[in-house]
């Protein structure tokens, strides 16, 4: 287990989990709410934690997939979607892994929402690769990251970085400002959405 796996696992039994309860991004709502809303088909909820955001995504008809490599987030998210009585998958894998841990394939949105940022460098290249392997020839992929020093105890991700990395095999179609995680105007959060292109 690596070292952030074991700071989430302690976080998760200490009950600190300051990302539980945010407001949804809003750039989430633009893809499934907005003017050019997707249609509603499969996602992938990378890092899912308690399961907001794949909660609120079944809500809006998707077949959401959630993945978390920690069983004690899963396990509340599965009772928040009974309470919620919507029907979402919650699977234990990890990001880095997704095609040999049977995640499936094909996914047509795949959300990302606090996952990539407090990730290695070498994690970084694994989840590029895998989140590209699973996605569908034309799907969308959100990401919502921290700037570097914006968050403590937060690596955060660089805006350039993000386009680098997702470069060969995504064409970034909007990128900005994530305004749902405003923090008191400090603005420490971006969002990215990319199409699946490359090859
Ligand atoms: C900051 S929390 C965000 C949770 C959720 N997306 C939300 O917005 O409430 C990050 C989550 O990603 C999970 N995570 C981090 N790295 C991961 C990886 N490599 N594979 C799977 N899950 C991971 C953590 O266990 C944690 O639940």
């Amino acid at each position: 287990m690596s070292s952030r796996q074991l700071l989430f696992r302690v976080f998760y039994r200490l009950g600190f989990t300051p990302w539980d309860g945010h407001p949804l991004a809003e750039s989430l709502r633009a893809l499934v709410e907005g003017e050019s809303a997707l249609p509603a088909r499969t996602a992938l909820d990378i890092g899912c934690g308690t399961g907001d955001t794949s909660i609120y995504l079944a809500k809006h008809g998707w077949h959401v997939t959630g993945v978390d490599y920690l069983a004690r987030p899963l396990d509340r998210a599965r009772a928040k979607a009974a309470a919620a009585k919507v029907t979402s998958s919650f699977v234990r894998a990890d990001a880095t892994r997704l095609t040999s841990e049977g995640v499936g394939t094909g996914f047509d949105l795949i959300v990302d929402n606090g996952c990539l940022h407090g990730m290695s460098d070498a994690d970084r290249d694994a989840y590029v690769r895998e989140v590209t392997a699973v996605a569908a020839p034309e799907a969308r992929l959100l990401i919502v990251a921290f700037r570097p020093g914006s968050s403590f105890g937060v690596p955060g991700i660089d805006p350039a970085e993000v386009q680098r990395r997702f470069a060969a095999a995504w064409t970034l179609l909007d990128s900005g400002s994530e305004s749902a995680m405003d923090h008191n105007g400090r603005d420490p959060a971006r969002y990215y959405v990319f199409a699946r292109t490359g090859s």
